[in-house]
């Protein structure tokens, strides 16, 4: 059995990205989310209709933690005041304008890499 790398290195037409490990398929089957801090970066991570996505774990409100608490009728709700995310895209339902950010994920057979930078 292989392991599993920290790291991955992939080239877009000349653009070099970087993916660095984040979580196992298998991590997800429990609760079809979780969240995890990778370097500085506290990510949530979600299977969503049949994909997996990744948006930023940290409430554009004041920080609270949006993956908190399990997404109900694909929407997520802030624990702190509430505030609610779209699981399609973490577009902001309460404030449109703030929207949380995405990651960018390379799934690899079993293993879910993130790009911090994308
Ligand atoms: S910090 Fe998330 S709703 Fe206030």
């Amino acid at each position: 059995m292989s392991e599993t790398p920290e790291k991955i290195v992939r080239e877009y037409d000349g653009k070099t990205v970087e993916y660095v490990f984040l979580a196992h398929k298998d991590e997800l089957a429990a609760n079809r989310q979780l969240t995890r801090w990778v370097g500085e970066h506290d990510i949530l991570l979600y299977e969503y209709e049949g994909s997996i996505r990744a948006l930023s774990n940290v409430c554009r409100h004041f920080g609270g933690p949006v993956g908190f608490h399990q997404a109900k009728d694909g929407v997520f709700t802030c624990l702190w005041h509430c505030w609610q995310y779209s699981c399609e895209d973490g577009a902001c339902i309460t404030q449109p304008r703030l929207p949380l950010r995405r990651y960018p994920l390379l799934i690899e057979g079993d293993d879910i890499y993130v790009d911090l930078l994308g």
